[in-house]
Parts: structure tokens; C-alpha cells; sequence
């Protein structure tokens, strides 16, 4: 597909003259303000350049995807009962009626695998979904203030064991544990990342804690991909993931010179996460086999978490250690003449890997004005290498799956595994990981901000309409699933049609009637973007940059996607008991518990019910409760035509 044969001359021009685009004077910034902000570890050892380290005592290896990991073991022993007392306080503060929390937990707090398990899951949408994702994840959060306030969610992400997210939804989550699981309160009080006022393509605002020039933050792309395509450690191959990820890691790390170091799996040393306060982080990638250029259904889903990167799928069927893929394995083994080479897993590279379809912002930077030619040439020079058809790639070269699983393993005769978006495949919430029979999780709340309904002659959609959901649903159906079930799930009609695009609502509530498979699939409490206070129906691509208070009005709307409004909503009064409904469901099932009436009526009103709707009339929500001013007179957002341009290079795409 080539995404730019639809951007003419004059949509370029148009975009460069955007006012959105300022032009700005290379300068030198004062000195940033000490500042003693917590942070993941530079493990890596040599910045963005991956080097040879010393070997741990056990050689790293692929192993079998037959299992989890024993870290993710041995960690869950400690996560699970971590779970245990923030679980008990929210669902007393959920209060459903006949329900004793407390008798319940007690009688199971000895054996966890009793009680419920809980995953959360960010769709994908660029900084749309980085935002509503954002508001969704404060709203669970017990450190948000007032979050646990008559009617609110506080307490559900301290109950959670997985978090996990792609794309857009993978930066908002990617940069809340980069930053020592803070919170999203912290950091938009706080003020210095997440600076989306300044696009990719002008770098951080001097002034902030980042202290290079915009002529500096260019160079510094380019100088640290250089570095890793010099790494004698090497080869290693950049792709226009490598530069649009160190841009990334500028929005979203707080480290002054973009955080080189910063690893993915160096989130295995956080002290929230190790000590198991914190849940797992997930990233989610999906595989696009060397030639193709569609990613489908079948394609194999990759993921990412602090131990390890590989597939539960029936083709790689396989995980490697993360912090070591920058190693020459081959046939599942690192031959004792190859050394341990660790800085591979660079978090903005990371995340740039899930958000890949982000790289075509990337091809058009000749239109901007004062963009070097340093980068110019280097993005040309990648161009050149891998063509303009692949430029989403994130190039995984070496490929640690080389001669793993021949027989099934796509890949598994190339030394270069090549990795996209995570939305690509239609799936844009990220439930691969957290359906996983091993991981028996018992709820998911599915935060959908993907960007699906269509409306003839108005461009100001990007509503979701369940389409991540059937996306799923339909690889259920497939091989490539190895029979992990799932709920049963509508059509896109039905969605609109009963407006479960428009509040929350639960799939699978019958954990007897759902696809073939050996496990009981979680319940899935799908809440979809909708606007509250602020048209949070943004464009992916036709908005990249948000004022301070933009950004807020996002991340607040977000707050009431989630917590309908802290319950005030229409027919809304028992959401939290409701929720609570959600986690013990499967729980209750388990334990051969007798369901609550207050239960019954939460499921009567949320789960879908097997009613199918063949037509929709088209989806045009309005506001829920009066717009926050922003002060900067946005309206319903009318995407420009860069973004127009873009929307129409990419169908087919558009849903992320
Ligand atoms: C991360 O936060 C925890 C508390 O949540 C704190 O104990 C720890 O020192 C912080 N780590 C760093 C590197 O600042
Ligand atoms: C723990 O709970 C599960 C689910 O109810 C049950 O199958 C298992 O037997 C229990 N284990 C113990 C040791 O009680
Ligand atoms: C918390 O709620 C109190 C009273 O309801 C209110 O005065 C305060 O502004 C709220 N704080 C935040 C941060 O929303
Ligand atoms: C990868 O890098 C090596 C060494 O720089 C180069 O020879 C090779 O052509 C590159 N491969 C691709 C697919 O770009
Ligand atoms: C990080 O944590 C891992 C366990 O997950 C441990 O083996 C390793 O030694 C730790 N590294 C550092 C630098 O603390
Ligand atoms: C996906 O399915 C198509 C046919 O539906 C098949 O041609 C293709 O080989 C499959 N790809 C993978 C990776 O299994
Ligand atoms: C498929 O799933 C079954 C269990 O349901 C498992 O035994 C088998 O190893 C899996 N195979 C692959 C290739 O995923
Ligand atoms: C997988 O393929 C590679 C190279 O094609 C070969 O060296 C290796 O022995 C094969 N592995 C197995 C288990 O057949
Ligand atoms: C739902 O979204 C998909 C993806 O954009 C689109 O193809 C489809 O037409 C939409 N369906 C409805 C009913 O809105
Ligand atoms: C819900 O509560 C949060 C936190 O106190 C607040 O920011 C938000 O504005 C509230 N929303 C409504 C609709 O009251
Ligand atoms: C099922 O849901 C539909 C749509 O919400 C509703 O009209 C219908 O009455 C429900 N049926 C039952 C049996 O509850
Ligand atoms: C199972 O669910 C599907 C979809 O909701 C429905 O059509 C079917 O009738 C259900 N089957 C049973 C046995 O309840």
C-alpha cells in the first residue's frame, strides 16, 4: 500500500503553513530546574546503542510458549495477593446490596486463584486514545484525588494483575511506567512531559525540563540511531521506527536528553512492580511476515512485558528475554561464540513498535520547515533500504525467533523479524495477551478509543463501533486462536444500534454460551470513547499536537468515559456496584457462589443479550453534559486537510 500517493503538493503546503507548525529559532535553553522526578532505570549500557554485556549465569534461550514465564510466575505469587486488599476496598465501596465483601475475601484470601482476577486493556488511536486512555486509567486509580468518592472507580488498577495496551493506548502506558508507575494526576499537574502543544516535529519546549535546542533534539535523533546502526554489537538495521521512537521518548520520559537508556525491561526493577504493587504492563505488536503488505486476522500477534517479548500463537510459539533480543540467537539457542547484547529494548523504540503506523508522519517531514538535512537524508537512507510499501515496519534484526519453530514460524528462516501497529490487524484493543488461557483472567475493561464510524459527508467521526471487539471475535473462529475462547459478539449494527458504542457494556456474561475452546474466556466490560465534556472524537492523524487545555479536557472526559459521569448518568446510580458485579462473576462461578439479585439486575442491564440489529441509522452522539472551555474556542474538531489526506492514504487503516 503506498499510504502516500494520495497526499498531493498542495496538502503538504497546506499542512507545512498549518498554524499548528511554527517555525522556531534554534536557541539555547536556560538550564533545566534540579528536579528529583522518579523514574525507570537506564539499564541499558550503552544508550541507544545496544553493546555486548556479560552473560547472566543461566544462558539466555527461546523457550516455549506452553507456559508463562517463570518470572510472570514467580511474580503473580507476589501480584495475586497484592490484589487481595485494594479488591476488598473497592467492592465495599461498590456496595452491592446482598453481597458480604468481607465474608467472601476472607473465606478466599488464603487461595487466591479463588478470587477474581482483573486485566485492563487500551485500545489504540494516537494521542486520541493516549488521552481518553489516560482519563479511564486515572478514574481506577486509588492515588487520583477524589477517585474513590461515592460512585467513582478508584482502586480498580491497584486491583488489577495486567495492564495491557497497543499503539496509542501503549504510550499513555508505556510512559506511566517509564516514569515509576506515577500517576496521571502527577503528571499533568506536574507539567513536563506530555507536552503535546509541541508536535513530534518540533521537539520539546526549551523551557521545560528538556534541555536541548530544536536543532538539538533533530541531531539527537539522528546521532542515537547512528549509534545503533554503529554498535559493533551489531548489524543492527534502523527503521523510521528507531527516529519517530526517539521522538517519542521526548514526550514521554522524563529524562533530558530523551532517555536513551530507558528499557523495556528494565520495568522488572521498578519498585512498584517488582515488589508486586503494581500490575504487569503489556505492549502489543503484531508480526507482518517478510512481503506481505496486509496485515490479516492470522497474522501473529506479538507482545511485549518487562520479561519477556514473543507469541502465545500457534506459529512463533515462543518467547525471548527481552532484555537480551538484541542477541544472534538461532535455533532457540545463543551459540556459545555469540555474546549476551542487552539495550536493544529501548522503550521508546518499544513503543514506537506498537504504534508503527505512526512512522508515516515520518515520510512527510520534507514539508515542514526547518527540519535538517541530517535527518532528511537519514530517513531517506532507511527509506531507501527496506522501500517506501514497508516504511511501518520496526525492524527486529537480529530475529531471535531465527530457526524456532520452522515448521509454523513465519519467520522463522529470516534474520530480520519485522513487527507493526498493533491495531493493524483490526484488533485495536489489546485482549490477545489477556485471554490467554494461562493467564486466567476473569474481567477485562476494554477502554475502546478507536477511531471506526463512518458518516458520509462528516469527516468529524473517529467514534469506536465495536470493531476491535468483532476483530477478535472473529480470530476466535480460526486456527490461529488454538481454541482460546471467546464471548460471543455482535456486529458493528448492533453495537450502534443498542448504543454499547455509546456507554459500557459486557459481553460474555454466560460463561457457558461462548466460542469452542477448552477455557472459560473473560468477561469483557467494553467502555467506548463518547463525549461527556469534550469532543473526544479527535482525528489520529489530523491532530497531533493539544494545547495544556485540550489535553486536560481529553484526560477529564476520559474520567467520565469511565466512570459514566461518577455514576451521575442517566440510569447510571449503580455503575460502581455494577462493576463490582463484573470482577466476581466469574469468581462466584468458580466457588459455586449464588449470584446477588443487585448482580442480576447489573447484567440484565449492561450484558448484551443476543438481540442482533441488522441496520444502524448513523452514529451522531451529543454532548452528555456540558463542554469544558478550553479556552482556545475548539469546537467539534474538523480535521485539516493533512489529516484528510492522511485518513484517505490509509484506509483500511482508519479504525486506529
Ligand atoms: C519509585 O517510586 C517508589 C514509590 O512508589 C519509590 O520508593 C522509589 O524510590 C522510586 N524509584 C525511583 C528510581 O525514584
Ligand atoms: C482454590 O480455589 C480454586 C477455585 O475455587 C479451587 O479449584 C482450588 O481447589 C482451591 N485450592 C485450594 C488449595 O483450596
Ligand atoms: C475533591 O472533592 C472536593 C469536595 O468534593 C473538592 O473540593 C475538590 O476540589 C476535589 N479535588 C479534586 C482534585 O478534584
Ligand atoms: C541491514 O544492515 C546491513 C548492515 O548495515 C546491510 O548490509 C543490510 O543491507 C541492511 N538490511 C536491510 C534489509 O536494510
Ligand atoms: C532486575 O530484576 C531482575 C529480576 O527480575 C534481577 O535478576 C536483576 O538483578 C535486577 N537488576 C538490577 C540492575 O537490579
Ligand atoms: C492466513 O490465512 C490465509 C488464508 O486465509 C493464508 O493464505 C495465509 O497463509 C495465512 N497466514 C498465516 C500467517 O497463517
Ligand atoms: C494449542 O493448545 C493446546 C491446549 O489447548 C496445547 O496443548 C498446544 O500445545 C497448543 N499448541 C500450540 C502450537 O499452540
Ligand atoms: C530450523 O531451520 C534451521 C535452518 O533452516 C536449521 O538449521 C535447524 O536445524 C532447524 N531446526 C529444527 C529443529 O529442525
Ligand atoms: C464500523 O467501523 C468500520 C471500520 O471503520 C467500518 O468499516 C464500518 O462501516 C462501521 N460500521 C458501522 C455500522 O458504523
Ligand atoms: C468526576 O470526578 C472527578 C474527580 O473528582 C472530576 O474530575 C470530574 O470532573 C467529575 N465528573 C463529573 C461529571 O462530575
Ligand atoms: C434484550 O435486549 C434488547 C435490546 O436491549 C431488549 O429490547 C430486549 O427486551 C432484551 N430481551 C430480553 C429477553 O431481555
Ligand atoms: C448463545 O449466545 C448466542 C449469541 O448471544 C445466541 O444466539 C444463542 O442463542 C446462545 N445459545 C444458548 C444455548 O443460549
Amino acid at each position: 500500500m503506498k499510504y502516500f500517493s494520495f497526499l498531493t503538493a498542495s496538502a503538504l503546503t497546506s499542512l507545512a503553513s498549518s498554524s499548528a507548525i511554527v517555525s522556531r529559532e534554534a536557541r539555547v535553553a536556560p538550564p533545566p530546574e534540579v528536579e528529583s522526578w522518579k523514574r525507570a532505570t537506564p539499564q541499558a549500557p550503552n544508550g541507544y546503542a545496544p553493546a555486548v554485556v556479560n552473560c547472566p549465569s543461566t544462558r539466555p534461550s527461546i523457550r516455549s510458549a506452553d507456559r508463562l514465564s517463570q518470572q510472570e510466575t514467580e511474580w503473580l505469587q507476589k501480584r495475586r495477593p497484592a490484589t487481595v486488599d485494594p479488591m476488598r476496598e473497592f467492592l465495599v465501596r461498590a456496595d452491592i446490596a446482598g453481597f458480604d465483601v468481607g465474608k467472601y475475601i476472607d473465606n478466599h484470601k488464603d487461595n487466591t486463584t479463588a478470587l477474581p482476577n482483573v486485566a485492563l486493556a487500551f485500545s489504540g488511536g494516537g494521542y486520541r486514545a493516549l488521552l481518553n486512555g489516560a482519563g479511564a486509567l486515572a478514574a481506577f486509580d486509588n492515588r487520583t484525588p477524589n477517585a474513590t468518592n461515592t460512585g467513582q472507580l478508584g482502586g480498580l488498577l491497584q486491583a488489577s494483575t495486567y495492564v495491557a495496551a497497543l499503539s496509542g493506548g501503549g504510550w499513555m502506558v508505556g510512559s506511566i511506567y517509564a516514569n515509576n508507575f506515577t500517576t496521571v494526576h502527577d503528571l499533568i499537574n506536574k507539567n513536563e512531559i506530555w507536552q503535546f502543544q509541541n508536535s513530534l516535529f518540533e521537539g520539546p519546549p526549551t523551557n521545560q525540563i528538556q534541555v536541548l535546542s530544536t536543532a538539538d533534539y533533530f541531531k539527537n535523533l539522528v546521532d542515537t540511531v547512528t549509534s545503533k546502526m554503529d554498535s559493533p554489537a551489531g548489524p543492527f538495521n534502523a527503521s523510521i521506527t528507531d527516529y519517530y521512537g526517539r521522538g517519542l521518548s521526548f514526550q514521554l520520559i522524563d529524562a533530558s536528553d530523551g532517555a536513551p537508556s530507558f528499557t523495556f525491561s528494565s520495568i522488572q526493577n521498578d519498585t512498584d512492580f517488582s515488589s508486586g504493587n503494581a500490575p504487569m504492563p503489556i505492549l502489543v505488536a503484531d508480526e507482518r511476515s517478510p512481503n506481505d503488505i496486509i496485515v490479516s486476522l492470522n497474522a501473529t500477534v506479538f507482545e511485549f512485558n518487562p520479561f519477556e517479548m514473543g507469541s502465545f500463537d500457534p506459529t512463533t510459539y515462543g518467547f525471548a528475554p527481552l532484555k537480551y533480543i538484541g542477541s544472534n540467537f538461532s535455533n532457540g539457542e545463543l551459540p556459545q561464540d555469540q555474546g549476551c547484547v542487552a539495550g536493544f529494548d529501548n522503550l521508546g523504540f518499544v513503543m514506537g513498535t506498537s504504534s508503527s503506523l505512526f512512522n508515516q508522519i515520518f515520510l512527510s517531514l520534507s514539508s515542514f520547515k526547518n527540519i535538517p538535512s541530517i535527518l532528511l537524508n537519514a530517513i531517506s537512507g532507511v527509506l531507501a533500504d527496506i522501500g517506501k510499501d514497508k516504511n511501518d515496519i520496526a525492524d527486529y534484526t537480529p530475529n531471535p525467533f531465527l530457526g524456532y519453530n520452522n515448521a509454523t514460524n513465519p519467520s522463522a528462516d529470516n534474520r530480520r523479524l519485522t513487527l507493526v501497529d498493533g491495531g493493524e490487524d483490526l484488533q485495536n484493543i489489546p485482549l490477545n495477551p489477556v485471554i490467554q488461557p494461562m493467564r486466567q483472567v476473569d474481567v477485562v475493561f476494554a477502554v475502546d478509543s478507536s477511531a471506526d464510524t463512518v458518516v458520509a459527508d462528516d469527516p468529524s467521526q473517529n467514534w469506536p463501533n465495536g470493531t476491535a471487539m468483532v476483530a477478535t471475535y472473529q480470530r476466535a473462529n480460526t486456527d490461529i486462536m488454538n481454541k482460546t475462547s471467546f464471548p460471543y459478539v455482535p456486529g458493528q449494527d448492533t453495537f450502534i444500534a443498542l448504543g454499547f458504542n455509546n456507554r459500557p457494556a459486557f459481553f460474555g456474561c454466560n460463561s457457558s454460551n461462548v466460542t469452542q475452546g477448552d477455557n472459560i474466556p473473560p468477561l469483557i466490560v467494553y467502555i467506548p470513547n463518547s463525549p461527556y465534556v469534550f469532543w473526544s472524537n479527535q482525528s489520529t492523524f489530523g491532530k497531533l499536537d493539544y494545547t495544556i487545555a485540550e489535553r486536560n479536557a481529553m484526560i477529564e472526559n476520559g474520567y467520565d468515559v469511565a466512570t459514566q459521569a461518577n455514576s451521575t448518568r442517566e440510569g447510571a446510580s449503580n455503575w460502581p456496584a455494577c462493576v463490582g458485579c463484573a470482577i466476581i462473576s466469574r469468581s462466584l462461578e468458580r466457588n459455586g457462589e449464588s449470584i446477588p439479585d443487585a448482580c442480576q439486575k447489573c447484567f440484565t442491564q449492561y450484558c448484551w443479550n443476543g438481540t442482533i440489529v441488522e441496520n444502524s441509522a448513523p452514529y451522531t452522539p451529543e454532548m452528555i453534559l456540558a463542554a469544558v472551555d478550553t479556552k482556545s474556542g475548539v469546537g467539534k474538531f474538523v480535521p485539516n486537510v493533512f489529516g484528510l489526506a492522511l485518513a484517505a492514504a490509509v484506509s483500511g487503516y482508519l479504525m486506529i
